[in-house]
């Protein structure tokens, strides 16, 4: 569910005008619900009520600052992957000890960086990483908290450029080594065990991959306790998936999600964090763009954006499916018609849908993707120089930039001349 909806034929994010967004900013640009993005976190927070639990936002996902403090303000953590994640979070407000630090290359420096600034725990991924976190805690005098992050070897039925639980993928330690590397970690000096962490992957359309996961979780668990660990908090990672087209897909709910993770580990009586993202952020945002032209191929239509890859890669890098809508809906009579989606850049491979059906529209329309909260503003670059599109944020009746479009003389004065070219 979201708070894009049509009223009068029109496309509205809350109670504002998509079409009075785009005529205050230009096009293209991305906004978001403050709505839906509390409502999402709110779902999840709501379904883990049964136990002690903190819903870690995945920061990956959507990660501008006004997002974040929104997030914070309203209770949730934050999973980062980066030393410019963990500034970020803190810089929108959120504490250290709601921060969690994930991610298979992290280094030195940043781990010091989110030492220094005070960290919930690491998520460590491999044994040289955590001979590392170890010299670095003990460097600082500190003693850090730590789970490892078990591979499963679970499929977790997505694609595969987002799949993260199978032992062919790079991530976290497999988990038939987990006693061994554990008791590694018992006898650094810098480090606490505390936990066990897992992620198999984004954008799953069915829970028993994770019932199969969580189930090896809770048997590792029972097996490290008797080990002589302290195992009291699971982080169970992200990777709920979300209804990209509307009209055929509906993936578990997170009261389903909330109601499996009690089935699996919730005898254990652990602790439990979850670091969703596309759930929270996915649904919550638009990028909306203006048809440029609609040309006519040999045997189709192509309707031509002002968007482009470089603003939204997801169809381009993942084949994925966004839906796309007119922000005014067509008058009643006017045919619908079938286009190759396209946006600017010289390459075939900037292409957001083909053969899509959709109501007609002609150059100048708006058009709205919807489901490009997540992963869309953040994968975004300046690719065949076009400048980075502004983020809008809606709350109720009012709207705010939230990253302004640069201007072109910004984006050129990034670059610097050498001093014998100058
Ligand atoms: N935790 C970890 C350790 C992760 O690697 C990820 C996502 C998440 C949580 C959040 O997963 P989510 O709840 O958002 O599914 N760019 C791709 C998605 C990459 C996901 C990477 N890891 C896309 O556009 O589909």
């Amino acid at each position: 569910m979201d708070h894009f909806l049509y009223r009068d034929g029109a496309l509205y994010a809350e109670d504002v005008a998509i079409a009075d967004i785009a005529a205050a900013v230009g096009t293209p640009f991305y906004v978001y619900s403050t709505a839906t993005l509390k409502r999402h976190f709110t779902l999840f927070d709501e379904a883990l009520d049964w136990g002690e639990h903190l819903v870690c936002f995945a920061m990956k996902s959507l990660s501008n600052q006004a997002v974040i403090k929104l997030l914070g303000d309203a209770g949730a953590g934050m999973d980062v992957v980066s030393a410019g994640e963990y500034l970020r979070a803190k810089a929108a407000g959120v504490p250290g000890e709601r921060i969690v630090f994930s991610g298979v290359g992290k280094t030195a420096d940043e781990m010091r960086i989110a030492i220094e600034g005070g960290i919930r725990q690491f998520n460590v991924e491999s044994e040289p990483e955590m001979i590392v976190l170890d010299q670095v805690a003990q460097s600082l005098g500190a003693v850090i908290p730590i789970t490892v992050r078990v591979n499963p070897d679970v499929d977790a039925k997505t694609h595969a450029k987002i799949a993260t639980g199978k032992s062919e993928n790079k991530f976290g330690i497999p988990i038939s080594r987990a006693r061994d590397v554990y008791a590694l970690a018992a006898n650094m000096p810098g480090l606490k065990v505390i936990g066990i962490d897992v992620h198999i992957g984004s954008q799953l359309t069915e829970l028993a991959p994770f019932e199969a996961a969580y189930n090896k979780v809770a048997e590792l668990t029972e097996q490290l306790r008797a080990d002589g660990h302290e195992i009291s908090r699971l982080d169970l990672g992200g990777g709920l998936g979300i209804p990209y087209a509307r009209s055929n897909e509906a993936p578990p709910l997170p009261t389903d999600y909330g109601a499996l993770i009690q089935r699996t580990v919730g005898h254990l009586g652990c602790e439990i964090e979850i670091e969703p993202g596309r759930l929270i952020s996915g649904n919550a945002g638009l990028m909306v763009s203006k048809v440029i032209y609609v040309k006519s191929g040999e045997d189709r239509e192509f309707l031509i954006l002002d968007g482009a890859m470089n603003d939204l890669i997801r169809p381009a890098m993942y084949e994925a499916w966004h839906d796309i809508v007119p922000v005014v809906e067509s008058a009643p009579g006017v045919a619908p018609a079938t286009y190759d989606i396209v946006g600017p850049i010289c390459e075939s491979g900037d292409t957001f849908a083909k053969h899509r059906d959709m109501p007609a529209v002609k150059a100048d329309d708006l058009v709205a993707f919807r489901s490009a909260g997540a992963y869309g503003a953040v994968m975004s670059s300046e690719y065949n120089s076009r400048p980075m599109i502004p983020e809008v944020l809606v709350d109720g009746d009012q709207f705010a930039v939230i990253r302004p479009r640069p201007t072109y003389e910004e984006m050129i004065a990034r670059d610097t001349l050498p001093p014998w070219l100058d």
